[in-house]
């Protein structure tokens, strides 16, 4: 298991953490204030959304610093018992031979209902007779249970970093991993982090798996992971619903058209209806839906799509009649429509290929592709010289001798022999 960039990258000093650069001064000023004398606030109560450098920061500052870091979360001061327990360490702010103390309460929100009333009063007597600064994390420090706690703490709002600030960080990382990204796949992410940081960073260490080179068709498929999760919230309505209302309704939280819909029910059905039965009942459902679709293609009467939504959806949640789910199934992409795609997807390659055979053989890219490029392949997969002589005769990408050769280890070694 690699370990999280979130880890790996994060920031060790202040001046690694992107954008609150306000809100960090106001910080820094204060943790300096503690030096003369006791400030007014003896608490910074920072507050602000998930992922954006809350904990970070204190973490970093406490490096910059260097003093010691106490950090709790909201489980280890969950009452008032656990919370007094703490503030023997707040009664000082260092000793003969220790380093400056600063005690973190991280994730405040995690406290819960009336069982830590008790917890957040200790924590008002901690602050009111502290000797060290305590720092109190939340996302947000407007919630009526913090009330009394805001009147004894500096509040210190962190705002969302800009798209260009989540950039900044981003290349930053691809910089130390090495990886070349264009500048249209990090501004995807980041635009799509909405600020939080940290998922923006879990997002480009899923796309770079296993890459050097990130295109803006691979962060593309984030927003496809995020629309598979839906559809598999619906196929699960849909498989489990012991209702036809709940299963129909399933279908319109859809984000995909019926018919592609329909091609997802089909293609998972066989592993979530095990009783032989129950499988034939829900593809005979399915089979008469796509009879309606058929119709709907040649008539192109669209009032015809409620019987087909019924059946694949209501029809195959009925057809479900005494087995139970049984434990976790994955569901799987239908097959058809990748087989499609990746066809699509070399033909594409493969005229590409033909345009280049073309403009030195002087026949159409079609007939280059279909009689020259078997021939390539064969050329490609066992000779590398000559390969490498018509690969720069033909002017052909890396991408391409890749395709033809079909071999990562055949394509570096053509791709050595013609310098590139
Ligand atoms: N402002 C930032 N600058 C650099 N890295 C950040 C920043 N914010 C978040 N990160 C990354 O995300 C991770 C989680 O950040 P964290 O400080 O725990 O967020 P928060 O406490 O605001 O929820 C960090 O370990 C770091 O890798
Ligand atoms: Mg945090």
């Amino acid at each position: 298991m690699p370990q999280p960039w979130t880890i790996k990258h994060k920031p060790t000093s202040l001046k690694e953490v992107v954008g609150n650069r306000e809100a960090v001064q106001k910080l820094v000023e204060w943790v300096r204030s503690w030096d003369k004398d006791v400030p007014k606030h003896r608490a910074a109560f920072i507050y602000g959304p998930p992922g954006i450098g809350k904990t970070v920061t204190v973490e970093a500052l406490a490096k910059d610093f260097n003093m010691e870091l106490i950090e709790k979360n909201a489980s280890d001061y969950r009452t008032e018992e656990a919370v007094r327990r703490i503030a023997g360490l707040a009664s000082q702010y260092r000793s003969l031979f220790s380093a400056k103390r600063i005690i973190l309460f991280d994730e405040l929100d995690g406290l819960t209902g009336s069982a830590d009333k008790g917890g957040v009063k200790a924590m008002v007597e901690v602050i009111q007779n502290a000797r060290c600064p305590i720092v109190l994390i939340a996302n947000n420090a407007y919630d009526p249970r913090f009330s009394i706690l805001r009147n004894y703490c500096l509040l210190i709002e962190f705002k969302k970093p800009t798209i260009s600030e989540v950039m900044r960080h981003l290349k930053n990382i691809c910089l130390k991993e090495g990886i070349h990204t264009d500048e249209n796949a990090l501004k995807f992410i980041a635009q799509r982090s909405e600020g939080d940081i940290r998922s923006a960073v879990t997002d480009l260490q899923a796309v770079a798996e296993g890459k050097k080179n990130i295109t803006y068709e691979d962060v593309s498929w984030l927003g496809f992971r995020d629309r598979q999760e839906v559809i598999f919230n619906v196929l699960r309505m849909i498989f489990y619903s012991k209702t036809c209302s709940g299963a129909k309704h399933a279908a319109s939280m859809a984000e995909v058209d019926p018919d592609m819909l329909l091609e997802w029910i089909y293609e998972n059905i066989p592993s979530h209806f095990q009783d032989p039965h129950e499988l034939a009942r829900a593809l005979d459902a399915v089979a008469k839906a796509d009879v309606y679709r058929g119709r709907i293609k040649r008539t192109q009467d669209w009032s015809f799509t409620r019987y087909m939504l019924d059946l694949m959806t209501a029809g195959v949640a009925m057809s479900r009649v005494s087995s139970k789910p049984s434990g976790w199934v994955p569901f799987h992409f239908p097959t058809r429509i990748s087989a499609l795609s990746k066809s699509k997807e070399e033909r594409v390659m493969q005229m590409e290929i033909g345009r280049k055979i073309r403009r030195k053989c002087h026949i159409s890219a079609a007939r280059a592709a279909k009689e020259v490029l078997p021939y390539l392949r064969i050329i490609f997969k066992n000779n590398a010289k000559m390969a490498a002589g018509i690969a720069k005769w033909l002017d052909l990408t890396p991408e391409m001798i890749y395709y033809i050769a079909e071999d990562e280890a055949k394509t570096e070694e053509i791709k050595r022999l013609i310098g590139i």
